[in-house]
């Protein structure tokens, strides 16, 4: 039987706030391309055309930006969550629409380099009920953490203050229908959500069989300012550089990708970099890792290593930007009138660095 996909773009992003306040942390892009379509790519790539996407408060803005699925050749189904009550709360929700397929859930924030085909091929000939995905990661207590005895997963804990290893859980796992039993059993953990780890958990106590695999290429979950940066920089660096919009006057270095319709003169831009549609960079430096959103306005700056969306402008800098997140719309200007001062309108928990 054909598996489902199941993508998880409900919930609220308040770790990257206040970028998604007014906006799906799963479409903040990461070299210009939102970080959902990559999981939408890995289920398609995968042979999985029968997409379930949970949606909760941003649904209108996910399926403007999803829409049918026919770009991609999947049929996406939206399926509405009432409220953020969890990721095994999500699944109970999708049941309908899941039925009695097999299906990968992948959270619309994670991204994978190794893609999901090889894991599914594996999932699909060696028949376990559950294969979960795996990580080493330096701080276990951010994620779902597992004990493993062997190739045997013995115990999975959700964001434990004392994990017991630093293998943590990988936001995409593989499921039978034997999930469902556990999603309706479990009951909310102390952070009130209906926990996958405690669902996966009640699988091992009943005896059916998980299958932990570890991941060897990279994974970010994109949660974070940080994390969000260094899948920047990961996805840049196995960009090709393709310029199709005009150079003036300008040194390009490495690979640089400049989309249609936008304008570089007088500028030295050193790859990787990718610089969306329609965007204007006037007598400025772009560094390396700089993904610039499409509609951008760019003069007389240096920013690197930073990320800023659509419709941004950022003029007379006088200094050189770093490890930012610019979010839609922003304006950084430099003001010619009296009196001198710094001037900002910043929306709640914005982080701002001066020199
Ligand atoms: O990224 C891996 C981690 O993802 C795992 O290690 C953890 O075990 C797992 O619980 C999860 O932790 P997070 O705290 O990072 O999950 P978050 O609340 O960020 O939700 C992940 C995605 O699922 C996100 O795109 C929002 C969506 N979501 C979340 C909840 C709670 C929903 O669609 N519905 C929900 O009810």
């Amino acid at each position: 039987m054909e598996l489902k996909g199941l993508i998880l773009s409900g919930g609220t992003g308040t770790r990257l706030r206040p970028i998604t306040h007014t906006s799906a942390k799963q479409l903040v892009p990461v070299a210009n391309k939102p970080v959902l379509f990559y999981g939408i790519e890995a289920l398609r790539d995968a042979g999985i055309t029968d997409i379930g996407i949970i949606v909760g408060d941003t649904a209108p803005e996910i399926e403007a930006a999803v829409g049918d699925g026919e770009r991609w050749g999947v049929d996406i189904t939206y399926i509405p969550q009432e409220a953020p009550l969890g990721l095994a709360h999500a699944v109970l929700t999708a049941e309908p629409f899941l039925s009695d397929s097999s299906f990968v859930m992948y959270l619309g924030d994670n991204l994978l380099r190794e893609g999901i085909s090889g894991l599914v091929e594996t999932f699909q000939q060696s028949g376990p009920d559950a294969l979960i995905l795996l990580q080493e990661v330096p701080n276990p207590e951010a994620y779902g953490v597992a004990e493993c005895e062997g190739n045997t997963v013995v115990r999975l804990v959700e964001k434990p203050a004392q994990p017991k290893s630093n293998l943590a859980l990988v936001g995409i796992y593989m499921f039978t229908p034997a999930i469902h039993e556990c999603t309706r059993a479990i009951k909310p953990s102390a952070r009130g959500e209906l926990e996958i780890t405690d669902a996966i958990q009640c699988l091992i106590d009943e005896g059916k069989r998980v299958e932990p695999h570890v991941v060897e290429g990279w994974w970010k979950d994109t949660g974070k300012l940080e994390d969000m940066l260094e899948a920047n920089r990961l996805i840049l660096d196995a960009l090709e550089g393709e310029i199709k919009g005009t150079v003036e006057d300008s040194e390009i270095h490495g690979r640089v990708i400049i989309a249609e319709g936008a304008h570089i003169s007088h500028c030295t831009i050193r790859g990787p970099v990718v610089i969306g549609e329609r965007t204007i960079v006037h007598d400025s430096y772009i560094g390396p890792y700089t993904s610039i959103d499409a509609d951008v306005d760019i003069r007389n700056s240096e920013i690197e290593h930073s990320i800023i969306l659509a419709q941004s402008k950022v003029m007379d800098l006088g200094g050189r930007m770093e490890g930012s997140l610019i979010g839609k719309n922003v304006r950084i200007v430099r003001l010619d009138h009296k009196p001198q001062a710094f001037r900002f309108m910043v929306g709640d928990n914005s982080w701002i660095g001066i020199v």
